[in-house]
């Protein structure tokens, strides 16, 4: 079914037992548009603050990782009370470890409610993988220690309580984990002031700068955005660099906004590494849809800009359903001021991607909303946003998978009219195919987490569950999506 019909369909009557007293009080203060849609424009603020740069913790040990809350200057001139694992900041700690290191952290939670970490893209053991029903309450601490022994890339790391993420994340808990080995040292890739860490995430900030989080109806549907983008937790950054080559790892920490990121028109730049680490070889473009949970790891060349300043921005695309894409703006503008340091010759070959075992089971996961209302009684907890017609259930597991395994796993949303990031715990994966036009994009031809699954499509991932036996989930990266119960569980025996 469609949104748009099915908003028609549910009646104001249903909306109190489908969603709750919280989202009823906004959908009546929300204008419901019979379309169905709640795309938010982006407003761009002045380009006038500096970029901050997260500070790098190099192998830590032990290291005091405190979810609490606090005041952050998040627009100019105002304080903005957030979550974060830092004191008066959202710039969050960035996690450098070396492959085969083992990483430790002391988690303390005192954000207020229940809720975890759960590290994004690492192959971990399932009791340190932050599983939506691995909470710890207020005031508890967890210790989380695993070792580390993946492919260097840009990983993350972001709280995973059910029914809370999308909130929690929002107001600031999200953080880069960027895993290092020898493999990717020897190519020499820009580093230093040279490598920008980035974090893309929006937020719907009031005039007295305060965060709002409080999602109608419409945009549990369609997620939750806002009007300012952020980049590293800064609204409006500017930043000075050389005309030279510079690496970008990029992370959309976004909970619903797609972003289609290049240079602007005439300009290009190389992709060279996705979600799980580096490409086969570099892959030249000029755009590239970033979904939330998504990383992207590039090289642009600074020289190629002869007006002296550049924008990172977003593109209008036509992959984010009826409600995201139709917009483009800027979300961080640079000054090419600095001299140019020396040069940087790109590799032909960047890596080698080990081939998959042929997979020995298929699953299909049909992505949709609710088909009816009609069988389901009292409506209660259960979500609008299902995968096989079924809402998340922690009592349930959905999927077992015999470990060692390779399997296919098929996203079918051929009859959706939203776009999913689809994600996986416990595993990388690999894209090897996609229904319709646009096919397996460049930055998807390496090893993958999260794969945007747009309306209209079906696509396929392979993996072999290798690693970790016990239960993780797969689930959508819409973290309004997901905490309605776009989740489902599987196990690895
Ligand atoms: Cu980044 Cu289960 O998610
Ligand atoms: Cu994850
Ligand atoms: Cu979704």
């Amino acid at each position: 079914m469609k949104r748009r019909q099915f908003i028609y369909r549910l009646g104001v009557g249903s909306v109190t037992a489908v969603a709750g007293a919280n989202v009823l009080q906004s959908c009546m203060k929300h204008d419901m548009s019979p379309d169905g849609q709640a795309y938010v424009s982006v407003v761009e603020p002045p380009f006038s603050q500096p970029l901050s740069i997260a500070k790098s913790v190099v192998n830590p040990a032990n290291y005091p990782l405190v979810a609490r809350q606090t005041l952050a200057p998040v627009i100019k001139d105002k304080n903005t009370s957030v979550l974060s694992f830092t004191s008066n900041s959202i710039a969050n700690p960035l996690f450098r470890v070396d492959k085969g290191k083992q990483f430790s952290a002391q988690y303390t939670n005192q954000t207020g409610g229940k809720s975890n970490i759960h590290w994004h893209g690492l192959i971990i053991p399932a009791a340190m993988d932050g599983h939506p029903e691995a909470t710890i309450p207020n005031g508890g601490s967890f210790q989380f220690t695993f070792p580390v022994n993946q492919r260097a890339g840009t990983y993350w790391y972001h709280p995973h309580p059910h029914g809370a993420t999308a909130r929690q994340a929002y107001m600031g808990l999200a953080g880069m984990f960027i895993v290092q080995d020898e493999e990717e040292q020897q190519l020499g890739l820009p580093a230093g002031e040279y490598e920008l860490p980035l974090i893309l995430s929006d937020k719907r900030i009031s005039a007295d700068g305060a965060l709002q989080y409080n999602p109608s109806m419409e945009e549990v549907m369609t997620g939750f955005m806002g009007e300012t983008v952020l980049v590293n937790g800064v609204a409006g950054p500017y930043h000075e660099v050389a005309p030279t080559v510079y690496r970008m790892r990029i992370l959309n920490a976004s909970n619903a906004r797609i972003y289609n990121l290049g240079f602007g028109t005439g300009s290009s730049f190389t992709l060279i590494g996705g979600d799980g680490g580096l490409l086969d070889t570099p892959q030249k473009v000029s755009q590239v849809l970033l979904s939330p949970g998504e990383r992207v790891d590039l090289l642009v060349d600074f020289s190629q800009f002869s007006q002296g300043k550049a924008f990172l921005r977003s593109e209008p695309f036509n992959e984010g359903g009826q409600a995201q894409g139709r917009q483009a703006f800027n979300l961080l503008s640079f000054g090419i001021t600095k001299s140019a340091g020396s040069g940087f010759n790109l590799p032909t070959t960047l890596s080698t991607l080990t081939p998959l075992p042929a997979a020995t089971n298929t699953r299909t996961f049909t992505l949709d909303m609710m088909e009816t209302m009609a069988g389901h009684g009292s409506m209660g907890s259960m979500g609008m946003h299902r995968i096989n017609q079924k809402v998340y259930d922690p009592a349930r597991v959905d999927e077992v998978v015999k470990k060692g395994d390779t399997e296919v796993w098929v996203f079918d949303n051929s009859k959706g009219d939203e776009p999913h990031p689809m994600h996986l715990h416990g595993v990388q994966f690999r894209v090897i195919g996609r229904t319709g036009q646009r096919g397996v994009q460049p930055h998807e031809r390496g090893w993958k987490d999260t794969v945007l699954v747009a309306p209209g499509e079906i696509v396929k991932i392979q993996m072999t569950f290798a690693d970790h036996a016990g239960r993780f989930v797969v689930h959508c990266h819409n973290l309004e999506h997901e905490d309605d119960g776009m989740m489902l569980q599987f196990e690895i025996k």
